[in-house]
């Protein structure tokens, strides 16, 4: 079975080749450098960046996996949620493709996506479910912050997500606020592994609220006060690395308590991460430790599959394919605002 995966609800552009569920290429071209001026994407001009990028790098993808069009089995691509011109992309892109070479198409939900990327690994990577065990997923990036419990495979229930800023996003305007270069998250991180995080006392949302929700807003404001009251700070190297090591720690803090926290709830033995923020190295040293204390199994998604990728696209669509067969209408809409709901 070789399946083409389509990958384009935010600003990256990707496609992968998976054959039996093994990935043979996953080409991802970013819009990061076009959207850095702006501070944040901008939708319009990722859909059209989108229409320039998706055939070659669906090109790159097949020469990559040494393919052509007319050996594909299926096609899948990212169905929502996400932004709808960026979606439209894709979905469309890969339902023309389906429907060309007379072939089934899936479409995938992002979040499940994000789900089983920590499952993924191996060379060449492929999605290994023998040792699954139920467990609770944190899935964080620029564009979501959720905690969800997967019982089974395909078998998810959402406990809480973010009532406002991602934590990604948290990040990046922490950073902007800084003076760091869009999207400011990696490079935090980097000026935070040299800083000491308990100089400063950031405030923890809802770190002791019992929900399973999320909220950043807050910290993002607390940063914007102190930078405003102490302006030096960005003047001298190190109290700029400990202030980006505090606005990290109170960050990972908060998404490690309350992780954990929905395990032990949960009864699950295993935690689980994915999404871009999930590259930070605090966030997963904080996770390796947490579970280590408390006795958690953890698998963090490899970093090549953290940020938005096609890969674990393709591997979505595969685990639907096998699970039961069943493909999704070539007239299918895009679904921006697609829940991850109770799904067995
Ligand atoms: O998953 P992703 O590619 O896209 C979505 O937002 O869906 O994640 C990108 C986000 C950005 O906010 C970026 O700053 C953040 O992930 N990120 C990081 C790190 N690497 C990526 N945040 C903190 N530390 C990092 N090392
Ligand atoms: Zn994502």
């Amino acid at each position: 079975m070789l399946l083409l995966a389509i990958e384009t609800s935010c600003d990256e552009t990707s496609v992968a080749l998976l054959r039996d569920g093994c990935v043979m290429a996953n080409a991802v071209s970013s819009q990061v450098e076009l959207h850095e001026e702006y501070g944040g994407v901008v939708p319009e001009l990722a859909s059209r960046e989108h229409l320039r990028n998706l055939m070659p790098v669906a090109r790159q993808a097949l020469d990559q996996a040494g393919m052509t069009p007319g050996e594909l089995d299926a096609v899948a691509a990212t169905r929502g949620p996400g932004l709808p011109g960026a979606l439209l992309v894709g979905l469309r892109a890969a339902q023309g493709m389906a429907f060309a070479l007379a072939k089934p198409f899936i479409g995938v939900h992002h979040h499940e996506a994000h789900l089983y990327s920590p499952w993924t690994g191996g060379e060449p990577l492929s999605l290994a479910l023998d040792d699954f065990q139920p467990n609770v997923s944190l899935i964080v990036s620029g564009g979501h912050t959720m905690l969800v419990h997967v019982g089974a495979p395909l078998e998810h229930r959402v406990l809480g997500g973010t009532v406002d800023d991602a934590a990604g996003e948290c990040f990046d305007k922490a950073a902007k606020l800084i003076g760091l270069p869009y999207p400011g998250g990696p490079e935090l991180d980097r000026l935070a592994s040299e800083g000491n995080g308990s100089v400063h006392n950031f405030p923890r949302p809802k770190l002791r609220d019992d929900s399973h929700d999320f909220s950043f807003s807050g910290l993002k404001t607390a940063v914007r006060y102190f930078i405003r009251d102490n302006p030096g700070v960005l003047e001298d190297g190190q109290q700029l690395r400990d202030l980006c090591a505090g606005v990290q720690e109170a960050i990972v803090d908060v998404l490690v308590a309350k992780t954990i926290r929905a395990a032990k709830k949960m009864g699950a033995k295993c935690v689980t991460a994915s999404g871009g923020v999930t590259c930070n190295s605090g966030l997963r040293a904080a996770l390796k430790a947490a579970c280590a204390r408390d006795g958690f199994a953890l698998r963090l998604a490899n970093p090549i599959l953290c940020t938005d990728n096609a890969a674990m696209v393709g591997m979505a669509a595969h685990l639907r394919l096998a699970n039961d067969g069943e493909t999704t209408p070539l007239d299918a809409e895009i679904e921006p605002n697609w829940k991850l709901i109770i799904l067995n």
